[in-house]
């Protein structure tokens, strides 16, 4: 999610609820008996298969845990229960979960240990302010304590997931861990301020690894939004282009690949991911000669997955709307792709009041991407932020849920559109 999206788009378990956890270790055991979700998945062309030879499609939300607390949102004001069963309750079937590499950074500095959520409420919010909100999640979710760690929060909300039955996708949505995106934020590309490679690589292969143990984690993505360091015109001149991108996603599919090879592996594009075309058309990869070719993923080339994002939600032509998305992913499942993908929009949204819904961007999509087979997440499962930009209890006007993560925000959109939208892309 990019902060100045909507103009850009117009201009252009150690310690799992003890209550889950016999049917945790049961999804576990179930899953060597090949039941949900009938993993590892693989593609074929443009489709994502589980183990029984079904078509898989995407249809879920993105629930953020990359801020700077670093932890699943919602928990002071809801228990991961009545979250995940929200969800449920409209027939989603996946999320896409958001964590930074900061994360795993200070997991190593500390010597392979977590920090506790009591150290990562204090050290985002205040003394005061965290010491408050940790007591909030601790009466919402009174399996944790102060010593519970993030990671375990992660681990929980996984186990809820899939007692569930909702596929889990991981997204290293940003390095540092804060509000995602924009072009001076010091993440935007590999070698950025906060950005580094190798600390970016050790993170996707820690988090692929750590989630072998999550029954329901099918999938990984390699980067959110990759995009133009505005604010640094070496970095920019140098390496921002298709080559350097493919060169960098071929190391951490390279390192996901061993970490966990049972994970589909998610390829996302330049310009905040709002293309992908140089992947899926054979043309070469600027500014130099080589193509992508599947053989430079030896072993896992079957893993393979585009993601996009698009936030025009200004349009008012919806064939615009659609040839846009085809032309920059979509055509990559299709015949008319040199080399054919499954291909996912990760990330849409817009204003979850009582009639944007009714606009030309939300309708369009509604009916263009279950008539694709194209899987996707809406941004945002939320309703508030511990923090964002600042600003603590920040109210989500973009959430699914009202600020208290207990409501839908927009009954008129879930009712009207998005319930029918989640049938559509899941039916046959
Ligand atoms: C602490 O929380 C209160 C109540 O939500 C809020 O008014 C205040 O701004 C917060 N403090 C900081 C430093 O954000």
């Amino acid at each position: 999610m990019k902060i100045v999206s909507m103009f850009l788009a117009l201009a252009s378990l150690t310690q799992a609820a003890p209550s889950h956890q016999n049917q945790y270790q049961n999804d576990l055991s179930n899953r060597q008996a090949g039941s949900w979700p009938f993993g590892p998945f693989v593609t074929s062309a443009g489709k994502i298969r589980d183990t029984t030879g079904k078509n898989i499609v995407y249809a879920g939300t993105n629930w953020p845990g990359h801020g700077e607390v670093m932890i699943p949102e919602g928990l002071q004001y809801q228990s991961i229960e009545y979250i995940v069963t929200k969800i449920k309750s409209i027939g989603m079937n996946a999320i896409r979960l958001t964590f930074a590499i900061e994360m795993i950074d200070q997991i190593y500095a500390n010597n392979g240990q977590d920090i506790t959520i009591q150290r990562a409420f204090t050290q985002a919010l205040g003394q005061a302010n965290g010491t408050r909100i940790l007591n909030q999640v601790l009466a919402k979710n009174p399996q944790f304590t102060a010593s519970t760690t993030r990671l375990q929060v992660f681990d929980a909300v996984a186990a809820e997931l899939a007692r569930q039955q909702i596929y889990v996708h991981l997204d290293n949505h940003i390095s540092k861990g804060m509000w995602c995106c924009s072009g001076t934020d010091g993440n935007t590309w590999w070698g950025d301020t906060y950005f580094n490679t190798a600390n970016w690589v050790r993170g996707l292969s820690y988090m692929a690894n750590h989630g072998r143990n999550w029954a329901g984690l099918v999938s990984i993505g390699l980067r959110n939004e990759p995009r133009e360091p505005t604010n640094n015109n070496a970095l920019r001149s140098s390496s921002y282009n298709w080559q350097s991108l493919y060169n960098f996603h071929k190391q951490g599919a390279s390192a996901i690949s061993k970490a966990n090879p049972a994970l589909l592996i998610f390829l996302s594009g330049i310009n905040y991911d709002t293309t992908v075309a140089p992947f899926f058309d054979g043309s070469t990869l600027s500014p130099g000669n080589t193509r992508f070719s599947l053989s430079d993923f030896p072993g896992y080339a079957n893993k393979l997955v585009l993601e996009v994002h698009n936030y025009e939600t200004g349009i008012n032509s919806c064939s615009s709307l659609q040839y846009n998305l085809f032309n920059k992913g979509f055509k990559a499942m299709t015949s008319e792709a040199k080399i054919q993908f499954p291909v996912l929009l990760t990330e849409f949204g817009f204003a979850m009041d009582a009639n944007t819904w009714r606009g030309t961007y939300a309708t369009c999509l509604a009916s263009y991407l279950p008539s694709q087979k194209a899987g996707w997440t809406i941004w945002v499962l939320a309703g508030s932020y511990y923090v964002r930009e600042g600003i603590q209890d920040y109210d989500e006007g973009w959430g699914l849920l009202t600020r208290d993560w207990r409501e839908w925000r927009s009954q008129g959109y879930v009712d009207g559109l998005f319930r029918g939208m989640v049938r559509n892309s899941l039916a046959g």
